[in-house]
């Protein structure tokens, strides 16, 4: 019978074969598939993987202290690159959702080229790449939605040759086999990610200001919904500000100021969602306390639409 042990060996004796005496740098970004990926390398290939966390500056809240702290639980070496103000320069002005894309997956490319230069030199590239992610970009069968930047809107002139071991599978089947190769429940749980981050939930172009201030209601929403114990059972939990700015009022005061979305949705691999009917008070938890806390911010809406025919990010 097919069991992830089964898969998992398969996947470390195929690594093994492609690989051969090369050595391979891997791409993390904090979330549970290419951690896996990591993990299954480097079972694989021990030290010759080199895994290399960039700070995009587009992360969420103490997002780069935990990846630090789960590698270095699992005694998995990290190269960690600041990198925040490449991408934010790169980024500045640009409004377009699939320009957003291309630029940061280019930049990535770029940035993880130099460090493998720096290290001396990497012929492999690891990416934590899905099936609905094969699927989704059009390198399969389905017509291009989006360019996920881990498959799609990758520069034409790259220098590696691609490892990815997670290709045919699904998350449930990735969070199977991060526990077979005993990652932490922390980062097995992770909720999906963008690799573009934030810069995909903010509506328009990027700014250091409004980073700032998505983050800290994001970290509203992730405390209220884990606080409800409903973190493992929904799919995605987020918060997104678009590019609108509405009227309200505080004590005598008119205000004019940004809006967030809220956006949580129920999943089982992203390709369709159904948005999550949260409990009314932990929505009035999370909108009381986005307002208060969140200087700027003046008033709060819930996303309910489904995909199809919304998508679950908003870029
Ligand atoms: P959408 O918004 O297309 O998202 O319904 C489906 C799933 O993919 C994630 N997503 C991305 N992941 N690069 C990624 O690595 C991307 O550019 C990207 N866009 C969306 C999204 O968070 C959801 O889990």
């Amino acid at each position: 019978a097919w069991t992830m042990g089964s898969f998992l060996q398969a996947a470390v004796a195929e690594v093994r074969a492609t690989i051969g005496a090369g050595r391979a740098i891997c791409a993390l970004s904090g979330g549970v598939d290419s951690a896996v990926a990591a993990a299954l390398v480097h079972r694989a290939i021990g030290d010759r993987l080199t895994s290399v966390f960039v700070n995009h500056g587009l992360l969420r809240q103490g997002e780069p202290e935990s990846v630090q702290e789960a590698f270095r639980h699992l005694g998995i070496p990290l190269v960690y690159v600041e990198a925040k103000e490449r991408f934010l320069q790169k980024l500045a002005g640009v409004a377009d959702p699939e320009a957003k894309r291309k630029i940061i997956g280019t930049e990535f490319i770029r940035v993880f080229e130099e460090e493998a230069r720096r290290l001396g030199g990497a012929d492999f590239l690891v990416q934590g790449t899905l099936y609905p992610d094969v699927v989704e970009s059009g390198t399969a069968t389905a017509a291009k939605i989006k360019s996920h930047h881990n498959v799609g809107g990758l520069p034409e002139d790259l220098q590696f040759k691609l490892v990815e071991p997670l290709r045919w599978l699904f998350k449930d089947e990735v969070r199977e086999l991060g526990k077979e190769l005993g990652l932490p429940e922390e980062i097995v749980w992770r909720q999906p990610f963008p690799g573009p981050g934030l810069a995909v939930r903010i509506l328009g172009p990027v700014t250091e200001e409004k980073l700032a201030l998505l983050r800290a209601a994001d970290a509203i929403v992730t405390e209220e919904v884990k606080r409800a114990g409903l973190d493992r059972q929904v799919w995605q939990y987020f918060a997104v500000l678009p590019d609108i700015r509405s009227v309200g009022v505080m004590g005598d005061a008119r205000t004019y100021a940004h809006a967030i979305a809220v956006r949580a949705v129920e999943s089982q691999d992203g390709m369709t969602a159904d948005w999550a009917r949260l409990p009314y008070a932990v929505l009035e938890r999370i909108a009381t306390r986005i307002v208060r806390e969140v200087p700027g911010v003046n008033r709060v809406v819930y996303d309910i639409t489904s995909k199809p025919p919304a998508t679950i990010e908003w870029e």
